[in-house]
């Protein structure tokens, strides 16, 4: 038997996070001692009056399909709510509820991919962006992001890429894996040069916008009406709100892309879960005090790891602005970056991620999330430098 599944699949990715997640869930189960520092979500529960608003949704019947485009008053709340946040507009008849952050992406790089088309993403960067580009056979173009630049996009750099096959480009602010965050002016000065390229369109993946520090304010690229017609907005629950199992997202879609992206859900998904939807609800219209404290949390927690890195051998770590990651330079440690993560996980009990498995401009580096307790954070580093001291590379 052969079985003709199509070339695309020879050319799709993946995340390596939940393959080190598998790992580490292995290791534990052999009864190892592991420090977790690998995946890329809050160590928080729900909020406790989001679990019950989706209880409720449940006992109340809402048990059914709901609109492919997502329930009325949650799209109305997200309205709502990106006002309330940026003192943006945006139409309730623009916001697409999808099931997790990742399918905003999955649609746009579907819509904009095909051979001969350009489509420029941020590298290190979610290894899905790639992934999903080369899954099109569309020409992947990675915008550099540097830690000499706080590992933010430099507008330069970035429009010194489009070329006229250039279909899309994606940004991330605040930023996996890095923590960058990219200063308004810089933005600025990239959506005044996007002027000369009208036809390309823009994708902000803006999912850890409620976690900047030191004070930052997030710079949304809705602020922008002159890009608006070319703008597709991603953002979600999953971070903000501890929810990443639940599978809520959502999406705000110029006016002609909107119906093809409705289509997309018709055809694969039909809505999201209801109950969910509910709980979305809730999350937006229900007190912000949980965020808050778990952004406070965070940027505790920010401060001992970056603080514990610099003071590790052969290490050096720029002080995240954004979202909840450490993206530290292992170069002078003269491990490679897999290798380094690889043996962190088995030889220390410290799960990390390779900068690598980001894209070939995370050479040299490595992600910790530091969504884990502090006294996890001071035990991995404590880990982390005994490995270091006692461990040089082959
Ligand atoms: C930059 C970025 N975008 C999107 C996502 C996807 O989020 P979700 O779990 O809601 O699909 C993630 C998750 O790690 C992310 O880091």
């Amino acid at each position: 038997m052969t079985l003709h599944i199509t070339d695309a699949f020879g050319r799709i990715g993946e995340e390596n996070a939940f393959a080190v997640l598998a790992r580490a869930t292995d290791l534990a189960a052999q009864g190892r001692d592991i420090i977790n520092l690998g995946i890329g979500q809050p160590d928080f529960r729900t909020p406790e009056h989001i679990v019950e608003a989706a209880i409720k949704a449940l006992r109340d019947g809402h048990h059914g399909y709901t609109p492919a485009t997502g329930i009325k008053p949650l799209r109305e709340a997200v309205s709502a709510d990106l006002h309330k946040r940026f003192g943006v507009d945006v139409s309730p008849d623009s916001v697409l509820i999808v099931p997790g952050g990742k399918v905003t992406m999955f649609m746009a790089i579907l819509m904009f991919g095909e051979p001969g088309a350009e489509i420029l993403y941020p590298d290190p960067g979610f290894p899905i962006y790639r992934s999903m580009i080369e899954f099109t056979g569309a020409k992947p173009v990675p915008v550099p992001m540097r830690e000499s630049n706080g590992f933010a996009f430099s507008a330069e750099e970035t429009l010194g890429l489009i070329t006229p096959r250039t279909r899309l480009l994606i940004l991330n602010s605040p930023a996996n894996p890095t923590g960058g965050v990219t200063p308004k002016a810089e933005i600025d000065k990239l959506v005044a040069g996007l002027a000369r390229f009208p036809d390309v369109a823009i994708m902000s993946d803006e999912i850890y916008a409620q976690m900047t520090y030191d004070g930052l304010e997030h710079q949304t690229l809705l602020a922008y009406p002159e890009i608006r017609d070319r703008l597709i907005l991603l953002d979600g629950w999953s971070k903000t709100y501890a929810m990443t199992g639940w599978r809520m997202g959502y999406s705000v879609w110029p006016k002609p892309l909107y119906e093809a992206a409705r289509k997309l859900a018709v055809n694969s998904y039909s809505c999201v879960n209801a109950s969910a939807q509910y709980a979305g609800l809730a999350a937006l219209t229900g007190p912000q005090d949980a965020v808050r404290d778990m952004v406070a949390e965070f940027d505790r927690r920010r401060r001992v790891v970056v603080e514990g890195l610099n003071a590790l051998p052969g290490v050096s770590a720029v002080t995240p602005k954004g979202a909840f990651y450490a993206f530290p330079n292992i170069a002078q440690t003269g491990w490679k970056a897999k290798p380094l993560a690889s043996a962190l996980l088995e030889k220390a009990g410290v799960a990390t991620i390779g900068g690598p498995d980001f894209g070939v401009h995370g050479e040299g580096y490595i992600r910790l999330s530091y969504a884990n307790s502090t006294e996890n954070i001071r035990k991995a580093l404590a880990r982390m430098g005994e490995f270091l001291e006692q461990n040089k590379p082959a």
